[in-house]
């Protein structure tokens, strides 16, 4: 199973399912994350920042690839509510 470290979230990494958003493993895990959408990919405030590993997850959806053309989601940035994790 893939595992999703967090920088700053207290605890051991995340055990994610193929096919869970990074926004779900990280509400699965019973932390804290902003999402002012509700997980709709209409807001950035879920962002994160990836410093490895992006090859394991989905492609940007239209939504974050919007948000990287408007400057308001940086190259290395994903929504973690649109972002899932695959094997
Ligand atoms: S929660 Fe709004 S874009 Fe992810």
């Amino acid at each position: 199973m893939p595992l999703l470290t967090i920088q700053g979230l207290p605890g051991p990494p995340l055990d994610v399912p193929a096919g869970t958003t990074v926004l779900t493993a990280i509400h699965g895990r019973g932390h804290a994350w902003m999402h002012a959408c509700g997980a709709k990919g209409r807001c950035t405030s879920c962002r994160v920042r990836l410093l490895a590993g992006a090859e394991y997850l989905s492609s940007p959806t239209a939504a974050e690839l919007g948000y990287r053309a408007a400057g308001r989601l940086g190259p290395s940035e994903r929504l973690a509510c649109q972002a899932v994790v695959q094997d």
